[in-house]
């Protein structure tokens, strides 16, 4: 696997493979890769010739409070890994050779309404960033597929609206969310955790599938909601939102499920220092006459 910094070089062997007729499968990230990560990459190889990945901690994407500073930075693990996973070429450039004239200056990408709720309320100007830089990268790397993880599935909904906004020629594919044995979805951001948090942290992906079942059964939104934040507060979440939302246009529902419909369950919750994120889908089952 080759590794470049600069947009030049990435051009360079990207035209490369353009001439040879190559198509190219890219997985953008931040680094600090798992195994979650990883299945991107493989994702990307059972259906393209080359395999492009990215590692840039995107500033744009952080808020003044976040951990900018803190995000686990380790490039020559990410290396191998990638490496080991058959990626072909790896994107790994400075701030300053995606931002030369510096973030404040850099023309926005702004999906409006998917982005206002969820993680677009608690984290303001977070999408606006994500979209921007994935816009950018997109332009560089001008793959024909595009892989992203559903974990974070408002950011895999909002990248698809960029895409049929924007008209980009990409295929963009939601890719399951890897995790670990006990359920706790795999997050560079897992690290934050003690030993005691750990033990709890996996009560929110219990706390997704046991709300999926509830409205199963039939309970309503509100009943489901509330019952939801109340464990999650009693094994020492602090709720950031659980939202149970229409999965195409994010809003959020009320009432009871019905088969027709096809939700999801987006939650985010701070457990000491690390804010997790989880989602569980409810797939329509019975079209709607
Ligand atoms: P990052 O958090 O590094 O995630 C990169 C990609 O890996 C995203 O598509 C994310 O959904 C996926 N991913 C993370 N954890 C996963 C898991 N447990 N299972 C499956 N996929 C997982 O998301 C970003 O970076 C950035 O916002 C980015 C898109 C790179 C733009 O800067």
């Amino acid at each position: 696997m080759r590794t470049v910094h600069s947009i030049a070089e990435l051009r360079e062997q990207l035209s490369a493979w353009q001439q040879q007729g190559l198509s190219v499968g890219f997985a953008p990230t931040m680094g600090n890769l798992h195994r979650g990560h990883i299945s991107l990459i493989t994702a990307a190889k059972a259906r393209c010739d080359k395999v492009v990945s990215s590692v840039f901690v995107n500033p744009l994407q952080f808020g003044p409070n976040e951990d900018l500073e803190a995000y686990p930075r380790t490039l020559s693990a990410d290396q191998s890994q990638l490496q080991a996973a058959g990626c072909d070429l790896l994107f790994a450039p400075p701030v300053e050779e995606m931002y030369p004239a510096g973030q404040a200056a850099v023309s926005n990408v702004i999906v409006p309404e998917l982005t206002l709720d969820h993680c677009g309320d608690s984290r303001p100007g977070h999408f606006d960033g994500v979209t921007t830089v994935v816009a950018k990268l997109f332009n560089l790397v001008q793959p024909q597929s595009a892989f992203f993880g559903k974990k974070d599935f408002q950011q895999l909904r909002v990248i698809k609206q960029m895409v049929v906004d924007l008209c980009f020629p990409i295929e963009v594919v939601g890719v399951e969310t890897c995790r670990e044995d006990d359920g706790l979805a795999m997050s560079s951001r897992n690290q934050y955790l003690t030993t005691d948090e750990r033990q709890s942290a996996p009560q929110l992906r219990q706390t997704l599938l046991a709300a999926k079942d509830s409205l199963l059964s039939g309970k309503p939104v509100s009943v489901v909601t509330d019952e939801a934040q109340k464990v999650l507060m009693a094994a020492g979440f602090e709720p950031d939102y659980f939202n149970i939302c229409d999965a195409n246009s994010l809003q959020r529902q009320n009432g009871v499920y019905e088969s027709a419909q096809s939700w999801v369950i987006l939650a985010a919750a701070k457990l000491g220092k690390a804010r997790l994120l989880d989602n569980i889908e409810l797939i329509a089952t019975k079209t709607q006459q």
